[in-house]
């Protein structure tokens, strides 16, 4: 065969015409943020005959909990179709699907941040998966400072309520019904049957529990004392740089939320000392037991609640 002869120039711009116009039909016809949600929970559900209808999103030091689930099949974030993959120190990026005593559990270890650079959208699919899989309830765990002062370093917080000051939300764009309302409420974010349970089985456990309003801000760098003495006048309790996209995607989709905080720090300015990722960790790693045994204590009764 002769070898090809090159193209004249309105030929090779015709060439690249035709190859825009394919390319562009071909991204149209790429799977929707639905359809990406349903290819990743048909992944999942290759890989486990479990079928979890509560889901726990492990914070900060705290992913442990999934390494004691019973028949675990672990997953890599890196596995999962469209997955996001997590970059912060102290998260394994890993998704456990197992038993917690009886009740099928599906657990991140660990997730992504605003921070990281990821949009809110990605910071959400996880929650999208969830949906799809059929989970009615997740629960979502933090690290967090501490602006109330009786929400001292090592204290579990239930989340009451919320204020995203982030600047972004996970549902701005076109909305696929599928999934949830253009509006949805947001009145009981996190649910006060299950805030009930957690406040109940902590203080069972001898845990002192508080409640508390949580105010989401981007990060990465800390407040500062000004920042922080404006959130605790607009109301806020607790400060961190994660949760609210996910509690705000899950209320869309129905899904029934429980969120818990440990405080790790006092938030900037309260104490003469810097804050620093180091005592974050440390804390968490500090309280991790007590956490875990509250997340086994809360877990039945939610089982119960959506069953
Ligand atoms: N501020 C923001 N996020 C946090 C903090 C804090 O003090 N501690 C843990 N996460």
């Amino acid at each position: 065969m002769s070898p090809k002869k090159p193209l004249k120039k309105p030929a090779r711009k015709k060439l690249a015409a035709k190859k825009l116009l394919s390319f562009a039909r071909k991204r149209d016809a790429l799977p929707g943020e639905f359809e990406r949600a349903g290819l990743a929970a048909d992944f999942i559900f290759s890989r486990t005959n479990l079928r979890p209808r509560i889901a726990l999103v492990l914070g900060s030091g705290l992913g442990a909990f999934a390494d004691e689930f019973a028949g675990a099949t672990k997953i890599s974030y890196a596995e999962i179709p469209y997955f996001p993959q997590s970059t912060a120190i102290g998260h394994a990026g890993r998704l456990v699907v197992g038993r917690v005593g009886v009740v099928p559990v599906a657990g991140m270890q660990g997730r992504v941040h605003l921070y990281e650079g990821y949009s809110a959208k990605e910071v959400v699919f996880p929650i999208r998966v969830f949906a799809r899989m059929g989970v009615k309830a997740v629960i979502l765990t933090n690290a967090a400072g501490g602006i109330r002062r009786e929400l001292s370093q090592g204290r579990l917080v239930v989340i009451s309520d919320h204020i995203n000051l982030q600047g972004v939300n996970p549902l701005t764009g076109p909305n696929d019904e599928r999934f949830g309302l253009r509006f949805h409420d947001m009145t009981a974010a996190y649910d006060r049957r299950f805030r009930e349970m957690a406040v109940g089985e902590g203080n069972r456990l001898g845990m002192g529990m508080y409640e508390g309003v949580y105010a989401a801000v981007p990060g990465p760098s800390y407040e500062t004392p000004a920042e922080i003495r404006y959130l605790r006048t607009i109301g806020a309790d607790l400060v961190g740089m994660s949760t609210v996209p996910e509690v705000i995607a899950a209320r869309h989709s129905g899904i029934r939320v429980l969120g818990i905080s440990c405080v790790t720090n006092a938030a900037a300015g309260i104490l003469d000392q810097p804050l620093n990722h180091v005592e974050v960790l440390e804390t968490a790693e500090r309280v991790k037991g007590q956490f875990i045994r509250l997340l086994k204590a809360v877990l039945p009764q939610i089982a119960d609640a959506i069953a």
